[in-house]
């Protein structure tokens, strides 16, 4: 069975989390899918990245929806990289793999519906360049509910069996548990029930084979070249 190699916050073990170095790197590795986070600018744009701060990722503090895209564009990452906004992420993709994008607020889900139909309805995207994950299940019966063709992951660390009863109330594409919580009994019995498993976060070759052994349909990883 084909794995697929998903790139966590792009390929975070060779460049800058979230940054379109870190996407081109997993490009260049030949990822199947990238995954990133995304929150909203006070402007109502959606900005790339892990925490609801800047504080650990670039030169400034604060909260990012307290600030607009022109101001968060004005902080820079390592010295030298600008804050991503989605649309950018996906134009530098531009169809060459999947996008896991994974919402850290259920404030972002209708931007973030919006704009996959914008490159859907305008630039010849499709439903499967995408997959939207959240450890905010109610973000996700809000996606469901905007937009049913647009896939769904289902994040959990915490009960496989509760997530994929949820899973199955929302018709989700997959579940995306913490690896630590996967055996091969229950990677087999989400998939008997038709969702792919999807774990995360699995960094080194131990754990890789160990994911794979259970035969798993994709592994997020900081270094996807290792899959
Ligand atoms: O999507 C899987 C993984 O990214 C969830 O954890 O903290 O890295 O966003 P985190
Ligand atoms: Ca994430």
């Amino acid at each position: 069975m084909n794995i697929l190699k998903i790139a966590h916050r792009g390929a975070k073990a060779y460049e800058p989390e979230n940054t379109l170095q870190a996407f081109q790197k997993a490009l260049d590795l030949h990822s199947d899918g990238i995954e990133l986070d995304v929150h909203l600018s006070a402007d109502g744009h959606i900005i790339v990245m892990h925490d609801e701060t800047i504080d650990k990722m670039t030169n400034g503090k604060g909260d990012i929806n307290t600030y607009t895209l022109a101001e968060l564009k004005s902080f820079l990452i390592a010295d030298e990289f600008q804050i991503p906004t989605l649309n950018e992420v996906f134009d530098l993709v531009n169809k060459k793999c999947f996008i896991n994008v994974e919402l850290k607020n259920a404030d972002t889900s209708n931007n973030v519906v919006s704009l996959i139909e914008k490159y859907i309805a305008e630039k010849d995207w499709n439903y499967g360049h995408f997959i939207i994950s959240s450890f905010d299940w109610n973000a996700l019966k809000e996606v469901q509910n905007l937009n049913p063709n647009i896939p769904i992951g289902v994040l959990t660390e915490e009960n496989i069996d509760t997530a994929l009863a949820f899973a199955e109330t929302i018709k989700a594409k997959a579940i995306h548990p913490d690896f630590q919580l996967l055996n091969k009994e229950n990677v087999s019995k989400i998939q008997e029930k038709g969702f792919f498993v999807f774990p995360w976060t699995v960094n080194s070759e131990e754990d890789i084979q160990k994911v794979k052994s259970y035969q798993v349909n994709g592994i997020i990883s900081d270094n996807p070249d290792k899959i």
